[in-house]
Formats: structure tokens, sequence, C-alpha cells
């Protein structure tokens, strides 16, 4: 697991972007799936079809996404300067200092104009990225070039760090649910979804092809375990967590008791969640079509949208625990 989530951040895929992640995800689950597609959004869509002899089975969407937030060029200045703009959630604390890798390989590194107040926060258009260019003319990227964080996967223990554990940390727990698996009563469908950092867009077009009857997406959530931090009940190393609702959506009760028992019955740690501000794939794949019963699995993340996320490994282990146990059995309701 350790070596393929360092690949998987270590790989670049800004929302738009995501072909090498997809590469990465699409050799690793050949073999785990019955179908494999890719949609003309990019969305990878791989399906483990029900036991033989299973009457009426549910068709069930899985969701983590691909894409990470990153930075665009938006102007080259004279002197080879970088102006950039944000694509998702990319935030001025956290850019400050950063190095960037454009696709074409270029790496920068993001300065700031001068501060009035040295203990203010810059906005992005503050910042400029300098990739060592000393005109225009020599300057190695362009306008409209895509670019994402650039930092190497170290691990703390059970605590490991890297950019992108939004969401590949998700990913690779639905690629270990996959390899999980035995056999299912259900009709599994796992979506590696595109463009979510930028309002969820793969998951849209995924969640209406594929029609399910229940959804739930796997992500990252934010903690409230550091000093003066947001008042949330999640843990780092606590357990997966439980969505029961963020700003984008209400979990449905019946999946939300579905993960509860299952974990229970289990005895896999679990945290119920009330995040106050974000939301995930499952939102959307809520009200594709007619609706859908949906629900969320989060991973608890510290600095998340920093080139520095860190997640503890035994809530990605025991989020697999739990997706298995739901996904291989019946389901009551
Ligand atoms: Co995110
Ligand atoms: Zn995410």
């Amino acid at each position: 697991m350790k070596q393929l989530l360092k690949t998987l951040t270590e790989t670049f895929g800004p929302s738009g972007y995501e072909d090498e992640v997809r590469k990465v995800i699409a050799k690793e689950i050949k073999s785990l799936a019955d179908e494999i597609r890719v949609d003309a959004l990019g969305n990878l869509i791989a399906r483990i079809k029900p036991a033989k002899n299973v009457k009426n089975p549910k068709k069930i969407m899985l969701a983590a996404h691909m894409d990470e937030i990153g930075v665009i060029a938006s102007h080259i200045d004279k002197n080879g300067f970088v102006r950039f703009t944000n694509v998702g959630g990319t935030f001025g604390r956290y850019t400050l200092g950063a190095r960037v890798r454009f696709l074409n390989g270029v790496v920068g590194i993001v300065g700031y104009d001068r501060l009035e107040n040295i203990d203010s926060i810059l906005p992005i258009n503050k910042m400029y990225i300098d990739v060592g260019a000393t005109s225009k003319n020599d300057c190695p990227v362009k306008v409209g070039d895509f670019g994402a964080f650039e930092r190497s996967f170290i691990e703390m223990g059970n605590r490991w760090v890297a950019k992108s554990m939004d969401d590949r940390s998700g990913v690779v727990v639905l690629i270990e649910t996959m390899r999980a698996i035995k056999s299912s009563p259900h009709d599994l469908y796992f979506a590696f979804t595109t463009q979510e950092e930028v309002s969820l867009r793969g998951a849209k077009s995924a969640a209406y092809s594929i029609d399910p009857d229940i959804g739930i997406a796997v992500d990252v959530t934010a903690t409230g375990d550091t000093p003066a931090s947001i008042k949330m009940a999640v843990e780092l190393g606590k357990g997966p967590c439980v969505k029961i609702k963020d700003s984008g959506m209400i979990s449905d009760p019946r999946v939300i008791d579905w993960m509860i028992q299952t974990a229970e019955k289990g005895k896999i740690p679990y945290q119920r969640e009330v995040l106050v501000g974000g939301t995930t794939d499952a939102s959307v794949i809520q009200i594709s079509r007619a609706g859908v019963m949906a629900g969320a699995l989060s991973i608890p993340c510290r600095n998340v949208h920093s080139a520095s996320e860190m997640i503890d490994v035994d809530d990605m282990k025991n989020s697999v625990k739990l997706l298995t146990g739901m996904l291989s059995k019946p389901i009551s309701f």
C-alpha cells in the first residue's frame, strides 16, 4: 500500500490533466475488474460484476477523485516571471514559498510581491512563479500551462505525508478494496473521477452513465486535533469517518446506518463526521438523474490543500476493512 500511495501522490494530476494518474491506476486494477472503461471526461470506471445467481443486485457506485488542486499560468511578464491563478482550492497561505511543477516538467518556486504588512496573508494574485527565466522569450512556461505542488512522500511512523493525499489516499482505499473483495452480491462500479476540485465535474457524468442505486464517495476530511484548530470531532488515527453532513450534502440515514452497523459488527473504529466547509463527489451523485441514496467515507487529513497533507495509515486500512465488509454482504434496505 505504501509504494502505491507514494507513486500516486508523486504523480502530477491537476484537474483536467489526470492522464498520468489514470495510467498508474489502470495498470494496478487491470486484473481486479471484470470491465474497465474511460469516458469523455477521463473518468476511469471499473466494474466488478455480482456473484452468479444473485437476483436483482443493487448497483453501487464508489467514487474517489484522481485530480489534485493546482495552478495555471495566466500571464508571463517581460522578465520571465509567471503570474498564475488557482485550479480548485489553492490557498495563498499554503502556496507562499512552495515549489510547483508544470506538466512539461518545468519546476518553479513561488515568490511574492512586497508586503505592506509582513504578517498579512497574501492572495495568490500577488504571487508569481520564478522558473529561472530572464525574459518572456526564454520562459519555458506559456499561458495556460497547468502545474501542481512539487513535494515528495515521507513517512513519520504511522503518519504519512505528501501532496495530493486529497484524494490519492481515497484512490488507494478503492484499489485495495477491489483487491480485498472476493465476491459480492452487488453490481460494483469503482469510479476514479476527474475534476473534483473544480466543482465535482467528473462525478456528475460518471453518475449519470452508471445510474447507481447507492453512491459512496471516499475522500479526505479535515480534523480538529491540531493547536487552535477548528472545533471538529474528527481526529487523525481514530478511524474512518462516516459522513453525516457537509456543506454540499446530507447523507442518506440508511447509508449512515449501513456504515455504522458494519463498523460495529466488525469492531472497526469509526468517527461521526460533520464537516462545516467542503464537500465530495457524493453530493453530485446524490442528485444525479432521479436521485441516488448517497453517503461518504472520509479519511481524516491534516493540512488539506497544502503540499504536506498528513493521513494516518491505520485510518486507510480501517477504511478498506469497512468498505470490504459493506460490499461483501447483502444490504437490508
Ligand atoms: Co480537495
Ligand atoms: Zn478531495
